[in-house]
This record gives structure tokens, sequence and C-alpha cells, in this order.
């Protein structure tokens, strides 16, 4: 598919990963794009989805749109994380049907998977056990879209297809510590304690789980690439494969941002999910997708663009 000459509506595309995945349509020669604000359109009711599909007719829909957040955040709000993902999916699925839409790319987490998946992660694990507590809410609402592109496929033959990116991080993060995931945490803490001369910094759990990542512009080739070249609803992993664990990761992130107190760790919070490793060979097969940058220079490139533009609280 030739995405200079389409129209595409990119929900969420104002977020942290929408703005890499747009920055790619527009490398892509796309110059058609919708991003629907949330002030504008509130995709969780179905009069506002009408709407913008009456006002804009896309044809291919990128739905980015989500509620996310750490774990923090999850277990604060797991009505919130469960309904407005839910709803928001089921709808704009639905109604990208009905207004003959010709290809939904829905986002899908890593948090659909089962607690204790073997690793590295594979696809057809998907539904082999529930999700780790502390994010099943949110990852059993994205997982639906996957079921209703495969329901919709077959009776409809609505094409849609089903992506799973790993934990994300780079640029445009968000660094709010109230909802932020791991990486903007542990370097916001980093940064503020080696600005302060603190003597420690906390962090949650006990460092023991690991956890994959990737770099948010990677993801977002991943996702284009899928648009592109991929046709249908098998559920695809978007990864880098590499994994390393919460302790390792403070200690690179630490050193990185030459913060040089003493890294505590705080046991009565939860770990989450115990290991976290997808595997990543059915997009490099489907359409030829490898993730590129090495964790090292992805940090160096986060810690750098938050030190010179991403701090919006002033107290670095
Ligand atoms: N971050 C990760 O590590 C990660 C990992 C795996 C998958 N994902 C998935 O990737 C996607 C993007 O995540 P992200 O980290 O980029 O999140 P983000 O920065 O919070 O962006 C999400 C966007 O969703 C929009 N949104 C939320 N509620 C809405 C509503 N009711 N109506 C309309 N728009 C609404 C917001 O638009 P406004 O700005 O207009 O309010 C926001 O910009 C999500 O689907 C998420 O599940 C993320």
């Amino acid at each position: 598919m030739d995405l200079s000459k389409k129209r595409v509506m990119v929900t969420g595309g104002a977020g942290f990963l929408g703005k890499h995945v747009v920055k790619k349509l527009v490398e892509r020669g796309c110059r058609d794009i919708i991003v629907p604000r949330s002030k504008d359109y509130d995709l969780r009711r179905e009069a506002d989805i009408e709407k913008l599909f009456q006002l804009s007719h896309p044809e291919i829909v990128i739905h980015l749109a989500a509620v996310v957040g750490g774990i923090g955040a999850n277990q604060v709000n797991p009505g919130k994380f469960l309904y407005d993902n839910l709803v928001m999916g089921t709808q704009l699925m639905e109604l990208s049907r009905q207004f003959g839409v010709e290809k939904f790319v829905a986002i899908g987490t890593i948090c659909s998977y089962p607690k204790h998946t073997p690793v590295p992660f594979k696809e057809s694990d998907l539904w082999n056990g529930y999700p780790e507590e502390t994010n099943a809410p949110y990852g059993l609402a994205k997982k639906m879209m996957l079921v209703q592109s495969q329901a919709y496929r077959q009776q409809y033959d609505f094409n849609s297809i089903y992506l799973l990116p790993v934990n994300l991080y780079g640029p445009e993060d968000n660094f709010d510590l109230e909802t932020s995931h791991v990486i903007p945490a542990m370097i916001r803490k980093c940064l503020e304690a080696r600005n302060s001369h603190s003597p420690s910094i906390t962090l949650w759990g006990d460092g023991s789980p690991t956890r994959e990542f990737i770099y948010a512009e990677d993801a977002a080739e991943g996702i284009i690439l899928a648009t592109e070249r991929y046709e249908d609803s098998e559920p695809v992993n978007i990864g880098s494969g590499q994994e390393v664990s919460i302790k390792d990761l403070a200690e690179s992130i630490s050193r990185l941002v030459g913060y040089e107190g003493q890294i505590v760790w705080n046991s009565d919070k939860p770990n989450g999910q115990p290991r976290r490793r997808l595997d990543v060979r059915r997009a490099a097969e489907r359409f030829g997708f490898t993730a590129q940058t090495p964790m090292e220079e992805g940090l160096r490139k986060v810690i750098e663009w938050y030190e010179a533009s991403g701090n919006k609280t002033g107290e670095v």
C-alpha cells in the first residue's frame, strides 16, 4: 500500500507514540493526515466518532488513542482503563467498518499476555492464561480488538490488523511521576537526585523483574511497515527482542545521567509481571520489521531530549 496517496487518521496522533507515527507518515510522503484531539472528539462517544468520520472520510485508521500509564496508574484506575479503552476500540472499529474504511490498524499491548507466559512471548500464547493482575483490565480491554478484528474479517471481510508493541521509551514520553512508565520515572528521579545532590533514590519493587523496551521511533516504523504490507488478523508482536532487568536498567540510567547516589528498592510496591520478552520473528517474516536502536543509544537520546526540551515541570 502506498500511504502517500491515502487519507490516514491517527487517533492519539498527538500522544507519545502518535507523534512518531505521524512523523513517519510524513516521511513516507503522506500529506493527508487527520489527528483528532480528545477535546474536540471524545472517542468514547459514538456520536463524536460519527461526526469525525462524516467530516474527514478516512481511508486508513491507525488507532493509538488510549488511556495508558505505569503500574501505579493502572492500580488506581482499573475501571477507567478497562472502560475507556474497550469502548474506544470497539466503537472505532465498528464505525470504520460502517464508513467503509479500507484498513484499520489496532494497537494492542504486551500487557495482554498471560502473567506466566513462557519467555519469549509468542503470539500463539496470547490466550493461555489471565494477565498480570495490576494491568489486566487495560490488557484485556485492548485484547478485545483482536477478537473483533478476527470476527469482522470472517463475517464482513473487513481489513484490520492487530499489533502488540512492547514497552516503549523515547523522546516525547510522559515524565509525570503519577502516570509515567518506568523509564521516564527513573530518568526523572535520577536527574532530580543528581541536581539536588540527594544521597539516594527509591524505586518501586525489588528490581528483579525483566522487561523488554523498544525505542518509540522503531515501534512507529514497525506500525507503518505493517500498515503498508500486512493484511491478516493474526496478532503480531512489535519489539526489540532484548530483555533487561529493572535493576540493570536503573544502573544504566543512573550512570548515563551521572548520578552517583544509592538506589534503594521499595519491595512493598508491586513488581508487576515477572519477565517480559517477545518473540519478534513474526514481524520480521510477515512485513520485514526489525528494531534498529540499541538500548544505550536510545536511553542517551531520551535523556538528552528531556534535559533539553522535555522538562516541562521546571523541577530538574
Ligand atoms: N507507552 C507504551 O509503553 C505503550 C506500550 C504498548 C502499547 N502502547 C499503546 O500505544 C498507544 C499510544 O500510547 P502512548 O504511550 O503514546 O499514549 P499517550 O501519549 O497517552 O497518547 C494517547 C492519546 O490518546 C488520546 N486519547 C485518550 N483518551 C481519548 C479519548 N477519550 N478521546 C480521544 N482521544 C483520546 C489522547 O489524545 P489528546 O492528546 O488529544 O488528549 C492522547 O494523546 C496506546 O494505544 C497504548 O496502549 C503504548
